[in-house]
């Protein structure tokens, strides 16, 4: 018997085996590419430290953290698709729509809309800007 097929066999079998194995093994990989801007632990601590002392629980505007409803802070609830007092029919936060909301407007310095905020002499940082704008530009979600 020539012993040359029975090796071939055997070493067939064993590229398949390998091969099969690799397939089943090994990690996934899944890209994150998106860097997710969260309000609850981003955004809303930027108005607490920058903005909460001129817009508190008892004015027009209150940017703070306390609940207006399970979940969901006051500052969302009076910020996001609301019309503004100052600037109607313009909305203080356009979900998806940075440049269409007056918050960004006013925090970045425009002039469009009155005073820029803060307008204590203050500014934000590039850093806390690029997460209002993401989490602005990703549907401004209760996240
Ligand atoms: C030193 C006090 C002060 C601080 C700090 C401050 N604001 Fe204001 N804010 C005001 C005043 C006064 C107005 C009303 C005049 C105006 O619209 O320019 C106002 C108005 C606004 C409005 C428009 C509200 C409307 O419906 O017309 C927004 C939005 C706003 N502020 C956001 C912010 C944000 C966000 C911060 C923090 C980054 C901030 N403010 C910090 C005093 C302040």
């Amino acid at each position: 018997m020539n012993p040359r097929p029975t090796v071939l066999w055997v070493f067939a079998c064993t590229v398949l085996l390998v091969a099969g194995c690799a397939k089943d093994e090994g990690p996934v990989i899944v890209q994150d590419t998106i860097d997710t801007a969260y309000f609850n632990t981003e955004v809303l601590p930027i108005f607490t430290l920058h903005c909460w002392n001129c817009h508190p629980v008892s004015g027009a505007l209150d940017l703070g953290a306390s609940e207006a409803s399970p979940g969901v802070s006051q500052a969302y609830v009076n910020l996001v698709s609301v019309v503004t007092t100052g600037y109607a029919p313009h909305v203080r936060i356009v979900p998806g729509d940075p440049d269409a909301s007056v918050l960004w407007q006013k925090v970045t310095g425009t002039g469009t809309y009155g005073l820029n905020m803060p307008p204590n002499g203050t500014t934000l940082s590039a850093e806390e800007l690029q997460t209002i704008r993401d989490w602005i530009e990703q549907g401004a979600l209760n996240n």
